[in-house]
């Protein structure tokens, strides 16, 4: 059942390029330059009304909306907001029935997400769900939605569903765009073109596995990990830093890299592995001037690159390249040696990685 993995949290890591292709299939159509998903089409009057976007979710769902975030308002210039489920439904928070809410769950089952859509709802908000399991409670309880296609997941910690909500997430951003004209017909299709070459660039990237490994073993025995990052991967230094609390137990903070000197700077010394991603595109100085401070207070770096990368290779203690794309996209790579490096950390220190202490697969508790 594990298909000849050790655990299916490995099983579902290398599932992603498949996971992702089944998620776009019938939905990105490059030759004819469009993007169908029957929920956003049948709704779309709706989107091009809305003021603004709220997401809601928990966990890895809620790193995505963070993601999403960044790629409707780059593309799609509508303001987002992201929320926890927990928080946003305890708040008494300002939704009318412009607002349109997305509320992402692999599960469909997460009581506090389930709790946040009827309360948008019954303040008159459009609900739209991104949900992995068919039929699920939120799938049912939201007005419209499109699935991601990532097949089941069983281990605990989430992977496929991340990158799976992300390709959905990023569809839904660029069909907007299209339709609100943010984006020029050129670029729209540089885009899907772009975005369906990332199943093939994660199969590159997973080819990391073994130099991934050793760094693995360098760093099994630290107590803590910082986790770097900037834009469209600030949310994935959140999620590699979770994977790894999860399933390791091993102490770990993400955080945007800028925010370093506003205090986690303190905690940098000999023994603290930072985990940078500095891919080329983006704020890509700013980050190796973030790498300069961390090494010059003796900081260990591992630092996800762009493949050919040499100015961040110079600094770090260790670099892992995965393949160039656009930097909308890039957050579906830098992920995948973040999953790697906390699965085999988890295995090295005999971790129940697929059922990790105290965790739950969905949380349906409030
Ligand atoms: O099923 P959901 O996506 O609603 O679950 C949300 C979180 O409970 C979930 O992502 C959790 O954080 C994972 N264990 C993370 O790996």
């Amino acid at each position: 059942e594990k298909g000849g993995y050790d655990h299916f949290m490995l099983k579902e890591i290398h599932e992603q390029p498949d996971a992702i292709s089944d998620t776009f299939r019938g939905r990105l159509l490059s030759n004819e330059a469009m993007v169908k998903l029957a929920g956003v089409e049948d709704n779309m009057k709706k989107f091009l009304a809305a003021d603004r976007i709220i997401i809601v979710a928990c966990g890895t769902s809620w790193h995505a909306g963070l993601v999403a975030e960044y790629i409707f308002e780059d593309l799609a210039r509508i303001p987002v907001e992201v929320e926890y489920a927990s928080e946003f439904r305890y708040r008494n928070p300002v939704i009318t029935e412009k607002d349109i809410v997305i509320a992402i769950s692999q599960s469909g089952e997460t009581a506090d997400t389930l709790a946040a859509i009827k309360l948008a709802k019954s303040k008159g908000a459009f609900v739209f769900g991104v949900c992995n399991v068919v039929g699920s409670s939120i799938a049912r309880e939201t007005d419209a939605g499109a699935y991601t296609h990532a097949g089941p997941e069983i281990g605990v910690a989430s992977t496929k569903a991340f990158t799976t909500q992300i390709t959905v997430l990023t569809l839904i951003a660029l069909r907007l765009a299209r339709a609100k004209g943010t984006i020029s017909s050129s670029e729209f299709r540089h885009h899907l073109i772009e975005l369906e070459t990332i199943p093939k660039k994660v199969e590159e990237a997973l080819k990391s596995d073994g130099y991934i490994q050793t760094v693995a073993d360098i760093y099994k025995d630290a107590t803590n990990f910082l986790y770097l990052g900037r834009g469209f991967n600030f949310p994935v230094a959140l999620e590699g830093a979770l994977k790894l609390k999860e399933i390791s137990y091993i102490h770990a903070e993400g955080y945007p890299a800028a925010e370093m000197k506003h205090g986690p700077i303190a905690l940098i010394d000999e023994q603290m592995p930072v985990v940078v991603i500095a891919t080329k595109k983006g704020h890509y100085e700013k980050v190796v001037s973030n790498i300069q401070e961390i090494k010059s207070r003796k900081g260990k770096i591992i630092g996800i690159v762009t493949k050919g990368d040499t100015n961040v290779k110079e600094l770090a203690d260790h670099v892992i390249e995965v393949p160039e794309t656009l930097e909308c996209l890039s957050p579906l790579l830098t992920t995948i040696p973040l999953q790697l490096l906390s699965y085999h950390i988890a295995v090295m220190l005999n971790r129940n990685v697929d059922q990790p202490r105290n965790l739950a697969k969905s949380v349906t508790v409030e």
